[in-house]
């Protein structure tokens, strides 16, 4: 059989990577990368021995699959060409800007028999595939990701940007429609939002609380879990799932202060967590995000089986956040109609603290 001809469409900071793994495949021929930046583009393919383009409509006529890794606002008119012509596409996360344009890709892959696949790269997380082979059935879920201001991605807001992989992996946990969405945003940087926060409500009693930043001192990316089996706290950044179940006598007999002897009561809080609960920590596989993602979307392509996450993930995931961005926009700061949104936040009342305390901080 002959290899798949691929070209990556955006070979910025992330579409470097998609094509510096594809360049390594042995069942791909990587026959080009394109980016509105030339210089980028020849950089790029130079490295990889290929060609480059400062535009992608070359592409059409040269390729059987692409990746796109432009910026989210031009996923949509970026993706489109492609997939008209029945190109295979996989889609960087989030699958577009808007609910809108994310259904019309989700249609232009159906209609024209392409597979659609989005990058929502932490379901290959291997701590996350950890956590999906346990039998936990969670119903209360709070999810955090954090991270410095890297300067990409400004076209959107944090949600689009960070939540919405959180907001992936708990739709996926989930499987219920969502009933509620509260949230509120605030503006950092610029007219989009970088803090979000947002509690879900979903139909089957799930809640989640999901935070995002991009304006954090450090990165950290984490899941908390709980439901009648126990506990599962996911670190994304090591990789790491920590269980903690009740003990088998827990399990049998329940555990009530009020039923122990006063001698076992005063020992409680120390035997909690090495009689009474059961933690295990456990090291998620090493392998590579970025390669098993896309190893999916070639198997995907070979096999005619859906990739883990399809157009329609993706469509739901941006469903989701701009359900989100809608009631954050609505939010006011003040109980007032202006002080409302991102950037609504009143007017700072003063430092937080005196130079000379920043001194000794510095
Ligand atoms: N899955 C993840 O964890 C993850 C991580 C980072 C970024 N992303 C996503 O990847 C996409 C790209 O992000 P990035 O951080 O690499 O951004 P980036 O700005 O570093 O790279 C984007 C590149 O696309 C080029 N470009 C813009 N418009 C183009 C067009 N019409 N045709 C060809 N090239 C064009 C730019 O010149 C730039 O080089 C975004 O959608 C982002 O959300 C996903």
């Amino acid at each position: 059989m002959s290899n798949l001809k691929m070209a990556v469409v955006g070979v910025g900071h992330l579409g470097k990577e998609h094509a510096r793994i594809l360049s390594t495949m042995r069942e791909v021929d990587l026959v080009g990368v394109a980016d509105v930046n030339a210089e980028q583009a020849q950089a790029v393919a130079k490295r990889l021995g290929t060609q480059a383009f400062s535009d992608y409509w070359p592409l059409l006529n040269l390729v059987d699959a692409a990746c796109i890794v432009v910026p989210t606002t031009a996923h949509e008119p970026v993706a489109a060409e492609f997939l008209k012509r029945g190109i295979s596409l996989l889609v960087e996360k989030p699958l577009a800007a808007t609910a809108q344009a994310a259904a019309r890709l989700d249609e232009l892959a159906q209609q024209n028999d392409a597979l659609l696949q989005v990058g929502h790269i932490e379901r290959f997380n291997p701590a996350f595939e950890e956590l999906q082979r346990r039998p936990l059935q969670p119903k209360y879920i709070r999810a955090e990701r954090l991270g410095p201001f890297t300067g990409r991605s400004t076209d959107i807001g944090v949600v689009l940007d960070l939540m919405v992989h959180d907001l992936d992996l708990i739709l996926t946990l989930a499987g219920s429609e969502v009933e509620s969405v509260e949230a509120m945003g605030v503006s950092v940087f610029g007219k989009n939002e970088d803090l979000a926060t947002a509690r879900l409500r979903f139909a089957n009693g799930i809640v989640a609380d999901v935070s995002a930043s991009r304006a954090h001192r450090s990165p950290l990316r984490h899941m908390h879990l709980w439901g009648p089996e126990g506990y599962a706290g996911v670190d994304f950044g090591q990789r790491r799932v920590t269980l903690v179940q009740p003990a088998a006598h827990v399990r049998a007999h329940g555990l009530d202060p009020a039923k122990l002897d006063p001698a076992s009561r005063s020992r409680l809080k120390d035997e909690l967590f090495t009689r009474h609960f059961e933690t295990l920590v456990v090291d998620g596989q090493n392998h590579d995000q970025l390669t098993a993602e896309l190893r999916d979307f070639l198997h995907a392509l070979a096999t005619g089986k859906p990739p883990r996450v399809t157009g329609h993930d993706g469509l739901r995931a941006v469903t989701l956040a701009e359900r989100v961005l809608g009631s954050l926009r609505q939010h006011s700061w003040t109980g007032h109609p202006d002080a409302i949104g991102p950037n609504g936040m009143p007017m700072p009342a003063g430092p937080l603290f005196l130079p000379a305390v920043q001194q000794d901080v510095a």
